[in-house]
């Protein structure tokens, strides 16, 4: 964290005044590092979908994209289940005020289980009141466990929340709406709320049917999308991992009904056989992109774990440093069935049918009758500030023998500088010779991401400044390069030198850079 304020990843939001809970700034190089996530995410999801391999059908992936806005019509969130369902349990301190979620708050009592009268300590997870809490159930009690809150009947008069000095202040677990609400308009009355979405999702599901209506695509084909979404999170923590504002990229790829297929597609293109299709490729997709450590995992969910409407969902997770041992969730692939298409085809009485006219009985001319259905849905739904939150994390790295004790192995086609052009000294000509290459670069490489020029301090404290922004190459220009045209070409992560004729590093930075 401290890197990346130093560095100009990440600041907090408002942080001149505080901050505000939940919430956080990229600086310039954070920018650029999310900058080129979404677009690498972008780029093999729409513009090339999945790397241009065929799908479970044998035909290649077919995907188009949308951008629709964060305030929705506020039926949407009623059809979609989050008015009604999207809560989290919580209790409250009446004395501090703290809100704390039901289900993570935990009490010492005494080892024994006999607490008689005498009041039980309650903290939350990692909190610092955690220690304090343990030490005055100690000095009460001796030997303490802890158990869930949910383990105590209730009324809960005896328990000190996290905090507090008087027992009994705890309410009972009251369900809490995760999204945030707004007024559009200048009518500021209940009948006018609106919500800001709390997934991209359902903007997608709900201009569905415009997108095959008024485009040539057909079933399958994938919508996706990527913007902000915002939840009122409880217990925002973990740096950016939980944070109240955030953005998603999400697919929502539509695959033909079970019921529907016929003969050998049953097999090699049902919902299922897509689910899996993109569950491995999501997986591959993310290693490919610098996550390819055993920090990164694929969790298949089991099936008590399921979502109703769903036969089939995994997590690919990332062990960040404040989960481990444990694995946080970057992305989820879930089969959705037809639900979301289905409630939105209820509450809003529009047919969500696609009509699909390879299938269907034969006609005497040969043609098919064609059928209509709604189509199932595979969705793969990632998140892009926990996406660059897991690549800062995998690329910090440790090593006290260098000139900059920390650095950042970013892979070259996130990294926010792709290349650093020095001078060696400042004469001799050396500097117009380097502000030549570096323009060469630029012009070429400035798509992708920034080339840095740097002439001031010595090489060594330069190649360090690099090393902490996570630059894989730097150029230096020196004496001999004035005699035979050459340059040094410095590895961040060997460390390693070498040199190469300067009329090649345009060509050797485009392979690097997978151009
Ligand atoms: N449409 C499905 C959906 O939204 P989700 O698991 O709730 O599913 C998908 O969210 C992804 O969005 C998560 O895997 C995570 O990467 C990201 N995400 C969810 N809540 C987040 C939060 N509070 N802060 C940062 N990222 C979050």
């Amino acid at each position: 964290m401290s890197l990346c304020k130093r560095r100009g990843f990440v600041y907090q939001t408002s942080e001149i005044y505080g901050g505000i809970n939940g919430f956080w700034d990229y600086g310039p190089l954070g920018t650029l590092l999310k900058r080129n996530l979404r677009e690498a995410w972008i780029q093999d999801v729409v513009m090339n979908p999945c790397w241009g391999k065929v799908g479970p059908d044998g035909q290649p992936v077919s995907m188009v994209m949308v951008d629709t806005r964060i305030i929705q019509h506020p039926k949407v969130w009623k059809a979609s289940g989050h008015v009604d369902g999207f809560n989290d349990p919580m209790v409250d301190c009446r004395e501090t005020r703290g809100r704390y979620r039901y289900d993570h708050v935990q009490v010492f009592v005494p080892a024994s289980g006999e607490a008689g009268d005498k009041p039980v300590f309650a903290y939350v997870g990692d909190q610092p009141s955690e220690k304090a809490q343990r030490k005055k159930a100690e000095k009460l009690f001796g030997e303490v466990k802890s158990v869930m809150l949910s383990a105590l009947p209730q009324p809960w008069d005896r328990v000190i929340a996290p905090e507090a000095e008087k027992p009994g202040t705890l309410t009972e677990p009251r369900m809490f709406n995760l999204m945030f609400d707004t007024v559009p308009g200048a009518i500021r009355d209940e009948a006018n709320k609106a919500y800001l979405r709390p997934e991209t999702a359902q903007g997608i599901f709900v201009q569905a049917k415009n997108v095959w209506d008024t485009n040539r695509v057909r079933v399958p084909f994938g919508i996706a999308q990527t913007g902000p979404s915002f939840r009122n999170e409880v217990t925002p923590r973990n740096f950016t991992f939980r944070s109240r504002e955030f953005e998603q990229m999400e697919i929502e790829f539509f695959v033909v009904p079970p019921e529907h297929l016929e003969g050998e597609e049953k097999t090699t293109a049902d919902p299922i056989a897509w689910y899996k299709f993109f569950r491995d490729w999501r997986m591959a997709w993310w290693q490919s992109i610098g996550l390819g450590s055993e920090n990164l995992i694929l969790r298949e969910h089991e099936k008590d774990e399921l979502a109703h409407y769903s036969q089939a969902t995994s997590d690919i997770e990332y062990r960040f440093p404040f989960t481990s041992p444990g694995f946080g969730e970057l992305e989820g692939i879930a089969y959705r069935g037809n639900f979301d298409l289905t409630q939105h085809q209820k509450h809003s009485g529009t047919k969500m049918e696609f009509r699909d006219t390879a299938r269907g009985d034969i006609l005497p001319n040969g043609s098919r009758r064609g059928v209509a259905y709604i189509p199932h849905v595979i969705e793969p739904s990632a998140g892009l500030d926990r996406g660059v939150l897991a690549l800062l994390c995998e690329a910090y790295t440790k090593d006290e023998t260098r000139a900059s004790p920390e650095f950042m192995k970013f892979h070259p086609r996130v990294a926010p500088i792709k290349a650093a052009v020095f001078p060696l000294m400042d004469k001799d000509g050396l500097p117009e010779v380097a502000q030549k290459l570096h323009a060469e670069l630029k012009k070429r490489f400035g798509k992708l991401g920034m080339v840095e020029f740097d002439e001031k301090q010595n090489i060594g404290k330069r190649y360090a400044r690099m090393d902490e922004a996570g630059c894989p190459f730097c150029f230096t220009i020196d004496a001999d390069t004035l005699k035979d045209q050459t340059v040094t070409v410095r590895d961040r992560d060997t460390g390693t030198q070498q040199r190469m004729a300067i009329d090649k590093v345009a060509g050797f930075l485009g392979e690097k850079l997978g151009e």
